[in-house]
């Protein structure tokens, strides 16, 4: 089928829900205290609204499960239905990613995001963290009204997971932090587990099978890790200017990454560096050599490069469909791994 496998641009097949679905968040978050509905919609204004990743990914799962098109009449109307609890789904993803963006850069001590001051630096720890909740708030009664308990299941273990990760991270306990294992397990939490269940609750609302549920959790959780591992690697490759954020965040953070692991396998050194959370002068530095002279950063893409790939076959296993816009949209998200491993912000 010649058609389907030209290349699609994930962006287009998507790019009108993903406006509605800008439109939406805005409103979602209408307070009636004037300036925590300002707080609360920093991130939604034109222009700071970033990459949108998880909707697109989130609408194009949508639209990659094999279900009978809308003929007419009721048809329709049940479909545009299902599409609608899909956005919904979204929408409440895409809240909870800024809200818990909002506290990070609390606990982060954050000044900028997305190129712009965090809502820390711009108006303060408290109102961050009350936007931050309040995000939360609005997203738990989105997520009710779709009256499927199911859905908020896997969208609130997600919020459970978030925490873990975050408190994994604050761990002092040099075996924990310099376990690849542990690092994995704490890479799922913080950031797969919200692609893995969001991409789950898709195909859940829209009643797949198991298999589908699976295969849908499936590439979300590979991509997620992959998505972090290039985040990891990136810290060590990119500037404050291609990456809008300041470069070498992690190690200033006493945060270890895959790419020092991997370096700590070729030099045992690297041990001392992160008991001591890289406090001492000139630590940040020696880190980065160490980094650079081992295989530390190509092992970490080689990594994300097999999450991306298990993405793909995630996307591969779904039942065939010979649908041109199924196999368009399962083609975009095989296109968007790849694009996840050859990103440079
Ligand atoms: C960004 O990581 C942070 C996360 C992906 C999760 C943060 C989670 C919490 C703060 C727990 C609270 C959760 C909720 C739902 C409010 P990073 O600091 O490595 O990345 P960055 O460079 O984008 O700051
Ligand atoms: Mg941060
Ligand atoms: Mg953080």
């Amino acid at each position: 089928n010649g058609h389907s496998q030209e290349k699609v641009d994930p962006l287009s097949l998507v790019g009108d829900e993903l406006a509605l679905l800008a439109n939406r968040l805005r409103s979602m978050v209408s307070a009636e205290v004037p300036r925590l509905a300002e707080a609360s919609e920093y991130f939604f204004k034109l222009g700071v609204e970033g990459k949108r990743f998880r909707p697109m990914v989130l609408l194009l799962m949508a639209s990659s499960f094999s279900i009978a098109l809308p003929a007419q009449g009721v048809a329709q109307v049940v479909y545009n239905d299902l599409r609608s609890r899909q956005q919904r789904i979204a929408e409440i993803t895409e809240m909870i990613h800024v809200a818990s963006l909002l506290h990070d850069d609390v606990l982060d001590h954050s000044d900028t995001r997305r190129g712009i001051g965090s809502l820390n630096y711009v108006m303060g720890n408290k109102l961050a963290v009350l936007a931050g909740d309040f995000l939360l708030a609005r997203a738990s009664v989105a997520l009710a009204s779709l009256r499927n308990t199911e859905v908020v299941e896997l969208l609130s273990q997600v919020l459970e997971h978030l925490v873990t990760g975050e408190f994994m991270q604050l761990s002092t306990d040099s075996q924990e932090v310099a376990s690849m294992d542990y690092y994995m397990r704490k890479t799922f939490y913080k950031t797969a587990s919200l692609m893995a269940n969001s991409c789950k609750a898709v195909a859940v609302v829209a009643g797949q099978p198991m298999e589908v549920a699976t295969s849908a959790f499936n590439y979300g959780r590979h991509l997620g890790l992959a998505y972090q591992l290039v985040d990891d690697a990136l810290d060590f490759t990119g500037t404050q200017a291609s990456l809008g954020k300041p470069a070498l965040s992690d190690l200033g953070q006493g945060i270890v990454t895959a790419p020092i692991l991997f370096a700590l396998n070729e030099h045992p050194q690297m041990y001392d560096l992160i008991k001591r959370k890289f406090r001492k002068a000139d630590d940040i530095n020696l880190a980065l050599e160490m980094v650079k002279k081992s295989h530390g950063i190509t092992k970490t893409q080689e990594l994300a490069a097999e999450h991306a790939q298990e993405a793909v076959d995630a996307i591969a296993s779904l039942p065939p469909c010979e649908e041109p816009r199924v196999q368009q949209c399962r083609r975009a998200l095989m296109d968007l791994a790849y694009r996840v491993i050859t990103r440079s912000k």
